[in-house]
């Protein structure tokens, strides 16, 4: 038997900011090995979704589970742990260290593993820097920022450093990947690019739920699309349901 189709599902997950609902009631899943959209006019609450499903923000009410296990109530560093990761702005803490050692952050294996090893078996701490060193400097490679290793984060591109926010989801190896509006602000050379990289590794079995708003992108690179509007699941379809579905052209007329 292979694992479970089904690797996130999200259940009457509710989130209310004083008295306006950002999430009313919105169920999803995604299933494992696709690369889902989630889409929606502006303020449909997409964002306010992926901080829920992280661990960011707390629920009023709602279930969430990554491969079968409840997540919801978790801190967002345990979320992460189980394999669940979102991307975010490279922080400006991140930007006082190199490109190589922001990669070589990433790994946060077991705390009390490390520090008994720290103590019992320093050779295997060495050998793991070494690994984890060689991994950072392959991933940097692959996007295509080995020659800049030794910079600081903080003074490459805006386009250099979404490249690098990849570079450490690569590193830390999840299950399933949220990213939200990846093609903010990036030209299209960068985007393709970006594109290319989510393919890549989805072809390696990640799984990926992206919000963002260039649809030529989404109905090119997602399958299925799920809509949201005024903090509900409107529809879920392939692109050509959507296309042509008038809920959806009139969430996004209506807003
Ligand atoms: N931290 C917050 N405090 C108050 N209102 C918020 C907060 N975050 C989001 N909202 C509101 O929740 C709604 C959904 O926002 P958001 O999740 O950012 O939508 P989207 O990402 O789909 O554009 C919006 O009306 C927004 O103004
Ligand atoms: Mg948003």
């Amino acid at each position: 038997m292979e694992r479970s189709e089904e690797l996130l599902r999200v259940e009457g997950v509710c989130k209310s900011f004083k008295k306006m609902m950002a999430v009313n009631r919105c169920s999803l899943e995604v299933a494992r090995g696709t690369i889902t959209a989630l889409i929606g006019p502006n303020g449909a609450g997409k964002t306010t979704l992926f901080n829920l499903i992280s661990g960011f923000h707390r629920y009023d009410e709602g279930k969430v589970f990554l491969n079968g296990c409840r997540i919801d109530g978790l801190r967002p560093d345990r979320i992460f742990h189980k394999g669940l990761v979102r991307t975010f702005q490279i922080s400006r803490e991140l930007e006082k260290m190199t490109l190589l050692e922001n990669l070589m952050l990433v790994p946060a294996g077991q705390c009390g593993e490390r520090i008994w090893n720290a103590w019992c078996r320093p050779w295997r701490v060495r050998a793991q820097e070494r690994q984890i060193r060689e991994r950072a400097l392959e991933t940097l490679n692959f996007v295509e920022l080995y020659h800049l290793k030794d910079h600081y984060a903080g003074n490459i591109s805006t386009g250099q450093k979404r490249l690098l926010e990849i570079a450490r989801t690569m590193m830390a190896d999840p299950e399933i990947i949220l990213l939200d509006e990846p093609g903010a602000g990036v030209n299209p050379t960068l985007m393709n690019k970006l594109m290319g990289y989510v393919r890549q590794m989805n072809e390696q079995g990640k799984t990926f739920l992206i919000v963002e708003h260039n649809m030529e992108l989404v109905m090119s690179l997602c399958d299925p699309i799920i809509v949201m509007n005024a903090g509900s699941i409107l529809t879920k379809g392939t692109a050509q349901q959507i296309r042509t579905d008038e809920r959806v052209i009139d969430a996004y007329l209506g807003g």
